[in-house]
Order: C-alpha cells, then structure tokens, then sequence
C-alpha cells in the first residue's frame, strides 16, 4: 500500500557522533518534508515500551538500554510512498549490508548503533508518530 508519512529516529549513535545535520540534509535533499520534529531522550521505560513488540528477541534489553543511552531526534516525514521510500533512503538494518549512498552506510558502524529508525508500515508508522507528538506539534 502507499502511504505519504513515515516516523524516524536519529539514534544516539549518530547525535553523539554528530550527524544530525548531515541526516536530515539527506532526508530532506531525498523529498521528505518534515511534519514534526523533535529533540528528547527516551527513558529505559519508554524505549522498552517503543519497542515492546521486540520484546522476545534477543537483542532487546541490549536495544532499550542503547536508545535510553543518549539524546535523539523524532521526527513526522511526508512524501509519496513515504514508508517504501525510506526505507530504501536509510539501506539494510545491519550497515555492513547496506547500499552504498544509504543512511547507514555513510553514518552507521554497527546493527546495533545504526544511526536511525525508519517505520516498517503505515500503522507502525501513525503509532509511532503518536508516541511522540500530539496533534498540535504536528505542521
Ligand atoms: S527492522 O528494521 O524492523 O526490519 O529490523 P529488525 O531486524 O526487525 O530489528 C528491529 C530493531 O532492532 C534493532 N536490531 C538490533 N539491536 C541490537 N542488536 C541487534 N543485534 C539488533 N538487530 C536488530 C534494529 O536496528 C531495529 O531497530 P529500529 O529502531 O526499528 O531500526
């Protein structure tokens, strides 16, 4: 299905890496309009409840206690096929097999630091967004 709104994360990898200007350049130069945007840092509660439906994979405690570890940007992107479009703009999850030219293969070292988040489905992607920002926060 087509959807035009995606959710992402610059992950704390990248933010203390410093490239959170260098991300959204390249979100933003790939068509992406940013709908809202946010800087904060999830709480082990709340990144285990971001990502409870991981709950039983074994990287999970090894996940929330890496996304609690340091700030992030949260952001609400819009585009034609925002979710498909994404994905393929960020590459594979595990950099090493990422497409050159993508996300992760430029800022990302690891699987489990891969600098951002991208939604997998539209429904993911609107909860996702709520978990982040009322309506309000939203342009
Ligand atoms: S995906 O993007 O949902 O298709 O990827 P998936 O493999 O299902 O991984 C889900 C999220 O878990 C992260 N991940 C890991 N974290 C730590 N260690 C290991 N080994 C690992 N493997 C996967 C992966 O980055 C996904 O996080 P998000 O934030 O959804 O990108």
């Amino acid at each position: 299905m087509t959807t035009n709104r995606t959710f992402t994360m610059i992950k704390p990898d990248a933010v203390a890496n410093g490239h959170i200007g260098a991300i959204i350049n390249d979100i933003t130069a790939a068509g992406f309009k940013i709908i809202a945007l946010k800087y904060t840092q999830l709480t082990p509660e709340t990144a285990g409840k971001f990502y409870e439906v991981h709950k039983e994979r074994p990287f999970y405690a090894d996940l929330v206690s890496f996304m609690s570890s340091g700030p992030i940007i949260a952001a609400i992107l819009e585009k034609d096929n925002a979710i498909e479009d994404f994905r393929t703009l960020i590459g594979a999850t595990n950099p090493a097999e990422a497409a050159e030219g993508t996300i992760r293969r430029k800022y990302a070292k690891s699987i489990d630091a891969n600098a951002v988040h991208g939604s997998d489905s539209n429904e993911n992607a609107a909860i996702e967004g709520d978990f982040f920002f009322t309506a309000a926060e939203r342009f």
